[in-house]
């Protein structure tokens, strides 16, 4: 029988998918990435709707199974929570969405509320808390809603069953779900409410038992899905809650450990319990009933219930770790004036005047504030005698062209002798003998906020003593993608920590293990001991020598703010011991948070830390479906900056998993990624590599699994797509759907930089066989077809630049990959890249349709659709003016189209595209210089200018010129170009008006209103 399509091939609505995941990116507390570091993290609104739709039918295909038919009928044709948009919202046109059943199940898992609807057609905003409506699957408040969960769950079911048995009814499919999960809810009661069922017994073993068969039993009938490259866990946690088998793996150590704390042992062990009052007081002590009425008000003199066993005995163990460390490290210390415990001692790194006879020790200080927020304004004023530097603090702004910073860009200049030492001459003193620090200001929490002291004589003893200790000798690599600190003597991980920051934590782990090396190796010890190590996880990242004080939000940030570790010549040593943010106590609060956040769900995902491409994983097609993120090319190097978190992990779960930490390392060669630094410098190599391994990888998925393989990546270049199609097709398989999702949209401006999108896109993929030969020449037309509606399409959604054009990538392939070959005039065959060209060349020309300007006119539009107005990498010029223009790249560099500063280059302001006195004056000249001119001569304010130049170029309303004008105001970003072209469309009827009437030669001022 043949199968109905996935909704993924058919619909999903990214509009709303979209909204929900640029929300996702601002919720914090008990949020998946606030548990541990990870790079590259999918928002899980996306996660949850690319799993859930990968797994269900199309209710509108032929071929659908009536079951699903009816369940949707059932659950959500009568429910008007899921009503179709009486007029899509996002559209300029009434257009009521037609009530069937494909719309139905669209809205359940994404609709925009009410009000937002109603906001977004009268162009006003909605807070993005309120934007999707409650009871949509994607929104952050159903991930423990348990009649969403179970529509969400009861649709897979019944998907799933239906396909295996047609017979079946959707009544007898829901009854039968009910049964299974009821059995698990039973099994659950009874096995949490006995009491210290910690304890082994034959009754608690049994009840064990018996919620493990009915999870099982449950899960059987559900579909499987596989993240090949889990990460931080996203996908398989998505997976799990909808109710499915869910398998991730990865091959990094530090992932694996960090998706163990995500995704196994919340849900498993994150449960209540209940203890007799003998057995608690045994287990805690007074600590314990401490904790207890601090978290829950009185310690009862009967049995003590926790509704959370696991996060209560994280809080607990981590107080206690911590407390053992402070009486072992407390001195080093001190605390302020007052007696209280400081946030932060702030230092400055110096350097040597290289002035000989000056040879001042220097601050590397860029700027001089502690604290420039808007109502408060805090900052070291420089006290200098001679050679001598001190610091007073001073409240207020200070005079930044008078006390400009002593370092800029590395480049010292002396503020005692004026002298200029040169970035070179300091990275040199750097790494022969290392820069000297001086401690400038303590950081201290009060009820007035932050206050900031010069530190007194005594704390400085502490602080400036010397501690023997062994530093962590794992090297670092010397280029991480985006940064290379090597240059400034960082050579090894242990550089990274300061004398006390290293002390403290060394400290730590061994507490750490005298305290868990009495434990009895349970698996739920070793969860405990899990967290605990992520927990000293994010202690060590907020406690180095890189981390950097925002005087603009008055706090401490990690060095891992970015996918590199950059240089810093100032920095905040945190006190463990403190109460404030940055603290021991507060890293607790994140992972409590987390814990309690995910414990409701009942299931757990099952992840292996190992390579993927084994075929030998899952027997064939057994997996329902694969969804999954893999590295974007050369983005993020995973391997190389994780060492920092496997440098402390090794030393705490080393003896826990001991086959995870056997390398001395992360494990990198496998890594499927394109680093050229991990071959031979060789970008080919590299290439080469991470194509090897996506195919190695999609070809083992492809045998194991029978319904669909969803792929997200979030990458521009042509080469990282040419590389990921050519392993789709490689790996027998072809694209049958393709959706961008934004997740960026409501903080960006159009100056796009990097490689990185602002969206991924996810292409659904099925096994294909690719049959016989075709002509380039029909198969480009098939491919200029649908990329154009895919682009008009997309369009309309908002979409636009980089993001818009990658989006098309998807459909292009999904043509091709039809054939076994397809073959151009003269005999040759055309390649996945020369396709993704021709691609992005369509979607360009489709957006510039209707739009018959000059070339150089298209180009400037066509840049500032794709670029924005920021900078981007000197290459891109290139590749750009071979997209769909006959331009001479040189020409518009000559033409000041282009503005190149070093190796990036950015689109020309209307002020810097003035070459002459008689740029854009005549008609002859390209319709961009004509425009810009008609803004230059606006900004200038001389009226009779204006419309003289407009008499020439512009005086009817239809002219090209205020089409170019009226490109403009829809792309251009907010600034000086966007307010010439505004005012010059707001005056246009009253000076074409005033062109006509020939008032050309009156003076008259302008009229800016
Ligand atoms: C884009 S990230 C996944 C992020 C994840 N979706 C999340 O939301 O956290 C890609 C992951 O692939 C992993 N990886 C790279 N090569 C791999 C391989 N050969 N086998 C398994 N995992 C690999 C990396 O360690 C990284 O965690």
């Amino acid at each position: 029988m043949t199968k109905a399509k996935k909704l993924i091939e058919v619909a999903l609505p990214i509009k709303e998918i979209s909204a929900e995941s640029v929300r996702d990116k601002s919720i914090r507390h008990g949020h998946i990435s606030t548990l541990h570091l990870w790079w590259a993290r999918r928002p899980l609104p996306v996660c949850r709707a690319v799993v859930f739709a990968s797994l269900v039918p199309d209710p509108l295909d032929a071929n659908c199974p009536k079951a699903f038919c009816d369940a949707i009928q059932d659950l959500l044709a009568t429910n008007p929570l899921y009503a179709p948009y009486p007029d899509i919202p996002y559209t300029a046109i009434y257009d009521p969405m037609p009530d069937n059943l494909r719309n139905r199940l669209l809205m359940f898992i994404g609709k925009f509320s009410s009000p937002c609807q109603q906001n977004m057609l009268a162009g006003k905003s909605t807070p993005s808390k309120d934007q999707i409506q409650e009871g949509c699957l994607i929104k952050w408040e159903s991930k423990n809603n348990p009649v969403v969960l179970r529509l969400a769950r009861l649709l897979i079911w019944v998907a799933y069953n239906a396909e295996r048995r047609p017979e079946a009814t959707y009544q007898e499919l829901a009854t039968e779900f009910d049964l299974a999960f009821n059995a698990i809810k039973e099994a659950e009661n009874n096995l949490y409410h006995t009491p210290n069922r910690h304890l082994a017994s034959a009754d608690v073993e049994s009840k064990e038992a018996t919620l493990q068969a009915a999870i099982e039993s449950f899960q059987k009938r559900m579909p499987s899905v596989f993240d090949p490259f889990a990460g931080g866990g996203a996908i398989p946690l998505e997976a799990a809650r909808l109710g499915c088998r869910s398998y991730g793996n990865d091959i990094n150590p530090v992932a694996h450990i960090i998706e163990k704390g995500s995704v196994e042992f919340p849900q498993k062990y994150g449960k209540p319990i209940t203890y007799t009052h003998d057995e608690f007081m045994a287990l805690y002590g007074k600590d314990g009933v401490n904790l207890h009425i601090e978290k829950f008000g009185v310690m009862p003199t009967g049995n003590v219930e926790i509704p959370n066993r696991l996060s209560f005995d994280v809080e607990y163990y981590a107080k206690k770790l911590l407390a053992m460390t402070e009486a072992e490290v407390g001195h080093l210390y001190p605390t302020d004036e007052k007696g209280n415990k400081p946030v932060a001692y702030y230092w400055a790194r110096t350097a040597t005047c290289s002035n000989p006879s000056c040879q001042a020790e220097v601050p590397l200080l860029k700027q001089f504030y502690l604290a420039n927020t808007k109502s408060k304004k805090v900052y070291l004023n420089p006290i200098i005698n001679g050679t001598d530097i001190q610091f007073v603090i001073k409240q207020g702004k200070y005079n930044e062209e008078e006390l400009p910073g002593w370092n800029n860009r590395g480049n010292m200049t002396c503020p005692c002798c004026g002298s200029v030492t040169s970035v070179q001459q300091i990275k040199n003193e750097a790494v022969s003998k290392g820069l000297k620090e001086k401690l400038t200001a303590i950081i201290s929490e009060s009820s007035n906020g932050k206050q900031y002291y010069i530190p007194s004589a005594s704390i400085n003893n502490i602080l400036s003593k010397s501690i023997k200790l062994e530093r962590p000798t794992e090297k670092m690599a010397p280029h991480t993608t985006g940064g290379d600190i090597s240059v400034w003597g960082y050579k090894k991980w242990g550089d990274m920590f300061s004398e006390r920051q290293l002390f403290f934590l060394h400290s730590l782990t061994n507490t750490f293990n005298k305290v868990v090396i009495d434990w009895n190796k349970s698996n739920y010890q070793n969860a405990l001991a899990t967290f605990l190590s992520i927990w000293i996880d994010r202690i060590a990242v907020i406690n180095t020598n890189l981390s950097r004080w925002s005087e603009l939000r008055e706090t401490l940030v990690s060095p891992f703010s970015k996918q590199a570790i950059a240089m810093t010549f100032d920095y905040p040593e945190s006190n463990p011991f403190c109460k404030s943010s940055g603290s021991a106590i507060n890293q607790i609060d994140w992972i409590i948070r987390y814990i309690e956040s995910e414990s409701f769900v009942e299931f757990s995902s099952l992840v292996v830390n190992a390579s993927s491409g084994e075929r030998g994983q899952f027997k064939s097609k057994m997996l329902t479906a694969v969804v999954t993120d893999p590295p974007y090319y050369d983005a993020i190097a995973y391997a190389d900056i994780s060492d920092f978190f496997y440098v402390w992990l090794k030393r705490t779960l080393g003896s826990i998993y001991p086959m995870n930490f056997t390398t001395p390392q992360t494990p990198k060669a496998e890594e499927c990624t394109a680093l050229k630094h991990h071959h031979n410098n060789s970008e080919e190599e590299a290439k080469k590599h991470f194509e090897k391994k996506l195919t190695e990888i999609f070809d083992a998925i492809e045998y194991q699994t029978s319904d669909i393989v969803s792929i997200m990546f979030a990458h521009q270049s042509t080469e990282a797509w040419t590389t990921l199609c050519n392993s789709i097709l490689s790996a027998r398989m072809n694209i049958t759907g393709s959706w961008p999702m934004d997740t960026e949209r409501a903080v960006r401006t159009l100056a796009i930089a990097g490689a990185a999108l602002e969206s991924s896109v996810t292409v659904s993929c099925r096994p294909s066989e690719r049959n016989g030969y075709e002509s380039f020449k029909r198969v480009k037309k098939a491919i200029e077809t649908k990329v154009t509606e895919e682009v008009n399409a997309l369009y309309e959604l908002g979409f636009r630049g980089a993001d818009l054009l990658t989006a098309c990538f998807g459909q292009a392939v999904s043509e091709f990959g039809k054939y076994e070959t397809v073959e151009k005039a003269d005999g040759s065959e055309v390649t996945v890249g020369e396709l993704l060209e021709l691609a992005r060349t369509a979607a360009f020309n489709a957006l510039l349709r209707g739009f018959d300007g000059d070339e150089y006119t298209r180009f400037y539009i066509g840049w500032l659709q794709m670029n924005g107005m920021g900078d981007t990498d000197f290459d891109d010029a290139a590749k750009f003016a071979r997209v769909g223009m006959s331009v001479n790249i040189s020409d518009i560099f000559d033409k000041h189209l282009l503005i190149r500063t070093g190796n990036k280059q950015h689109l020309a302001t209307y002020k810097e595209r003035a070459i002459n006195n008689t740029f854009g004056s005549t008609t002859d000249e390209p319709l961009i210089n004509q425009v810009h001119k008609a803004m230059i001569i606006w900004e200038g304010g001389d009226r009779r200018e204006i419309l003289h130049h407009l008499k020439k170029v512009g005086k009817e309303a239809s002219s090209p010129f205020w089409r170019v004008l009226a490109s403009l105001k829809e792309l251009l970003p907010e600034g000086d170009d966007l307010k010439q072209v505004r005012e010059l469309i707001s005056n246009s009827a009253n000076l074409i008006q005033d062109c006509e009437k020939g008032y050309i030669n009156t003076q008259t001022s302008l009229n800016f209103e």
